[in-house]
């Protein structure tokens, strides 16, 4: 088994079918994990058991409130665009489960259907941008907390974004559980739970202010880090063929799905492990 680091984020592992994982390749595959934040398998052939396996060797299986879920497996989310559709599901920059006070882990994603071209996710390191701020932002954020929450995304309300984005219909459910979700803080700097490592944990999509701060000094300082922590240079788009495999931390990366394969369905299918408060 390999492990090479790529550029930008994450790291992909060959040499290894993750349906016969030995103790030790679990170990170093949850050391890289821990280190790089996301990682990347090839050429795999994960039955929805096998997926389901996978993910229970890394912690209990949070079943998503939110998302349309496989009719047989409850555990797994369908991340679903059909071809008539415009809207697909993490298209911007975000973490995900940043509104829950434990926010999950991370998540396994398995490619079901891809389109013929597109269809690419973009992963960024918050190790990375927080390790490369400058000095005086780092002493600026220092002890900060930021408010997020979900129902401004998930809500039920007309103008809340999948509810406005009308085609996300019977993709996107169960709107009310997000308008009576309290809204959580959290360290705008986090240390890692599983690396140690420092990483920079605010997110365009679910924090909504900086604790403590006016609307003009949150937008402000939000704009502010997210223009750093947007650089290509700290992300690695990641392309999906038939077999590939993603395993991101919630904690030390963002996502982004893009949404340029208009008129062909995409389907992959979505494990998220649970996780612990953040200090
Ligand atoms: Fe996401």
């Amino acid at each position: 088994m390999q492990i090479s680091a790529l550029p930008g984020a994450g790291a992909e592992i060959t040499g290894v079918d993750v349906r016969q994982m030995t103790g030790p390749e679990f170990d170093r595959i949850r050391a890289a994990y821990a280190e790089h934040g996301v990682i990347f398998f090839r050429d795999q052939s994960l039955s929805e058991d096998d997926h389901i396996a996978f993910a229970r060797r890394f912690g209990p299986i949070n079943i998503n409130r939110f998302f349309q879920a496989h009719e047989r497996y409850p555990e797994i989310a369908l991340v679903l665009k059909e071809k008539e559709q415009k809207t697909n599901i993490g298209g911007g920059w975000h973490t995900d489960h940043s509104y829950d006070a434990e926010p999950a882990m991370g998540s396994v994603l398995v490619a079901r259907q891809l389109p013929d071209e597109g269809g690419d996710t973009w992963f960024a390191s918050m190790y990375t941008a927080y390790e490369t701020l400058d000095a005086a932002t780092k002493k600026e954020i220092a002890g900060l907390r930021a408010v997020h929450s979900a129902k401004h995304i998930f809500g039920s309300g007309n103008d809340n974004f999948y509810k406005a984005n009308r085609d996300t219909d019977g993709r996107i459910g169960n709107t009310a559980a997000a308008d009576v979700l309290d809204d959580v803080v959290h360290p705008v700097v986090i240390t890692h739970p599983l690396s140690g490592t420092k990483a920079l944990y605010v997110n365009p999509a679910f924090t909504v202010r900086i604790a403590g701060y006016s609307d003009e000094a949150s937008n402000a300082l939000l704009m502010r880090l997210y223009a750093h922590a947007m650089n290509p240079a700290h992300a690695h788009r990641f392309k999906w063929k038939p077999g590939s495999v993603a395993f991101w931390d919630n904690r030390s990366t963002w996502h982004w799905a893009m949404n340029d394969y208009h008129g062909e369905r995409r389907l992959m299918h979505r494990i998220t492990i649970e996780g612990c408060a953040l200090n």
